[in-house]
C-alpha cells in the first residue's frame, strides 16, 4: 500500500498538469478551477459528517463525503477533487485553493461510488461567510470532464466560537453543585442558635405588640408609642380583613 502512496505521490503533480492543459488550451499552466473542464454526465450527492450544519471552523479539517452516480453509457475515471475559498459576495475574488486529492477510480455505466475529500479552511482566516466551491474531475474516452458538486455560502467559525455542549454541561454541573451546596449552608444557619434569636426576636416583636404591655421598661419611651400604633394598625388590619 506504501507503494500505491507514493504512485499518488508522483502523480499528484502529474495530474494538475494534464487537467491543467486540458482545461487551459491557450494557456497551458492555467489553474484547473480557473477554467473547468466540461460537465460529463453524473449525478452527486454529499454530506459533511463533522459538520452538518456547515459552519465550520477555521483550522479545522472538514470531511467530506461525495457520492457519485455514472448517468453516462461510458465509464469515467474519477480523477481528482479539487476546492477553492471565495469571496460570499463575489464568486471571481478566492482567497485560498484547497489541496487537490486523486482517486483513479473507475465507475462503470449505472454503477455508484463514494469518495472522501477533506479540505482545511485556514487557521488564521477571519471568522466570516465564504462560498466555498468543490470540484470533482473525471476522465472520460474524449478527456476530462468536470463537475462542481457543492458551491454554496458557508459560515467559517473562530475555534471555539461554536456552542460547546461539554462546556456548557460542566457549567450546570458547577452551578447545580453551588446552589446544593448554598442549600447546605443555608440549612445549617436557620438551625443555628444566632438565626432563631434574630428571627424568634422578630416574631416576639408582634406578639408583644398584641400583648401590648409585659415589658415594663418600654413604657413611656418613644418606642412604646409606635408600638401602641402598630398594634392598632394591626388590630384595624385584621378586622378589615375579616
Ligand atoms: C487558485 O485557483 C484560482 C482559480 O480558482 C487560480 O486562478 C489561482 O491561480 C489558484 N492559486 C494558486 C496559488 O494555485
Ligand atoms: C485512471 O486514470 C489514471 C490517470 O490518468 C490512470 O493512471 C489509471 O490507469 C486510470 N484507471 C483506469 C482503470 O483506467
Ligand atoms: C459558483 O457560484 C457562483 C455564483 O454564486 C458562480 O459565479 C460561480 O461560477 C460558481 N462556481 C463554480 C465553480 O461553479
Amino acid at each position: 500500500m506504501a507503494s500505491s502512496a507514493l504512485r499518488h505521490a508522483l502523480l499528484l503533480p502529474l495530474v494538475a498538469c494534464f487537467i491543467a492543459v486540458a482545461a487551459g488550451q491557450e494557456a497551458p499552466r492555467a489553474h484547473p478551477l480557473s477554467n473547468l473542464p466540461p460537465s460529463g454526465e453524473i449525478s452527486t450527492g454529499f454530506f459533511f459528517p463533522d459538520f452538518p450544519t456547515r459552519q465550520f471552523i477555521a483550522g479545522q479539517a472538514v470531511k467530506t463525503v461525495l457520492g457519485i452516480r455514472n448517468d453516462a453509457s461510458e465509464p469515467y475515471n474519477i480523477s481528482a477533487i479539487m476546492g477553492s475559498l471565495n469571496n460570499a459576495a463575489d464568486f471571481r475574488a478566492y482567497y485560498w485553493n484547497f489541496t487537490q486529492q486523486v482517486y483513479f477510480q473507475v465507475v462503470a455505466p449505472g454503477k455508484e461510488l463514494s469518495v472522501e475529500y477533506t479540505f482545511l479552511p485556514p487557521k488564521d482566516l477571519p471568522p466570516n461567510d465564504y462560498q466555498v466551491a468543490l470540484t470533482v474531475f473525471y476522465e472520460a474516452a474524449e478527456g476530462f470532464k468536470s463537475t462542481t458538486f457543492f458551491n454554496q455560502t458557508v459560515t467559517v467559525l473562530e475555534k471555539g466560537q461554536l456552542i460547546d455542549w461539554k462546556l456548557i454541561f460542566l457549567y450546570v454541573i458547577f452551578i447545580a453543585l453551588v446552589a446544593a451546596g448554598a442549600f447546605y449552608v443555608w440549612n445549617i444557619v436557620k438551625e443555628s442558635q444566632l438565626y432563631k434569636n434574630l428571627v424568634g426576636k422578630k416574631q416576639r416583636k408582634v406578639e408583644v405588640s398584641r400583648a401590648d404591655n409585659d415589658d415594663e421598661w418600654v413604657k413611656g419611651t418613644p418606642y412604646d408609642s409606635f408600638r401602641r400604633q402598630k398594634a392598632k394598625a394591626a388590630g384595624k388590619g385584621s378586622k378589615k380583613a375579616q
